[in-house]
C-alpha cells in the first residue's frame, strides 16, 4: 500500500559514496527496529506469493532477512541460496559476472524438487546478476521460477530487463 511505501521511505536511510564513490546505499537495518512494520513488509510480500509457489530461495545474506519469514507465512520450505564455500556436498552452482570478476551461488542438491513453482526472493534487485544467476540455478534443477520479489528496485539499472527471459511476475514494494 501507499501508506506502506511511505514508512518504508522514512525508515530506509540513504548514505552517499558507501560503499563507493557515486552510489546511493539504501541501509534496511532500520527495518528491524520496527516490529509492526517488519510484520506489515511481511504480509506484503506474503500476499504477493501465497498459493502462488511451492517454495521459497532467499539469495545470501539480506534475502534471508524476509524470505524465511515469508515462508513461513505462506506455509511452504524455504531453500538457502549461499555465497560459494560455505555449503558441504552435495550442492548444485551457479557462476555469474561481477562489475570486476565473478561469483558463485550454490544450493544444496535435492532441496529443490523438480515442478515446484518458485519465488526467488531478495531485498533489493540491482543490475539482476545475482537474482538471474539464483533462477539459473532453480531452472537447473528442473523447477519453476514463477516469481520474483524484492523490498527495493533500483531503476536505471535493467535489472529487470534482465529478469524477463524467465517470464515470471516481478514484484518490488518500492523503487529508487
Ligand atoms: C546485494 C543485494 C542483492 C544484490 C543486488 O547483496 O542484497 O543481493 O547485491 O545486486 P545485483 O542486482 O546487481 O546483483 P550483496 O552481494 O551486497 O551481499 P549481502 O546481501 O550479503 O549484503
Ligand atoms: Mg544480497
Amino acid at each position: 500500500s501507499a501508506d506502506l511505501v511511505q514508512r518504508l521511505e522514512n525508515a530506509i536511510e540513504t548514505v552517499p559514496n558507501f560503499p563507493h564513490d557515486g552510489i546511493m546505499f539504501r541501509d534496511i537495518t532500520p527495518i528491524f527496529l520496527d516490529h509492526l512494520l517488519y510484520a506489515d513488509v511481511i504480509l506484503n510480500l506474503a500476499e504477493f506469493s501465497r498459493g502462488k509457489v511451492d517454495a521459497v530461495c532467499g539469495i545470501e545474506s539480506r534475502g534471508y532477512l524476509f524470505g524465511i519469514a515469508v515462508a513461513v507465512a505462506i506455509g511452504v520450505p524455504f531453500i538457502l541460496i549461499r555465497k560459494k564455500g560455505k555449503l558441504p556436498p552435495p550442492f548444485v552452482a551457479e557462476k555469474y559476472d561481477l562489475e570486476y570478476g565473478s561469483a558463485e551461488i550454490e544450493m544444496r542438491e535435492g532441496q529443490l524438487k523438480p515442478g515446484q513453482r518458485v519465488l526467488i526472493h531478495d531485498d533489493l534487485l540491482a543490475t539482476g546478476g545475482t537474482t538471474e544467476a539464483a533462477a539459473r540455478l532453480v531452472q537447473k534443477q528442473g523447477a519453476t521460477v514463477s516469481q520474483f520479489s524484492f523490498l527495493i528496485g533500483l531503476r536505471g539499472l535493467q535489472g529487470e530487463q534482465k529478469l524477463a527471459q524467465f517470464d515470471a511476475e516481478i514484484h518490488k514494494i518500492l523503487e529508487y
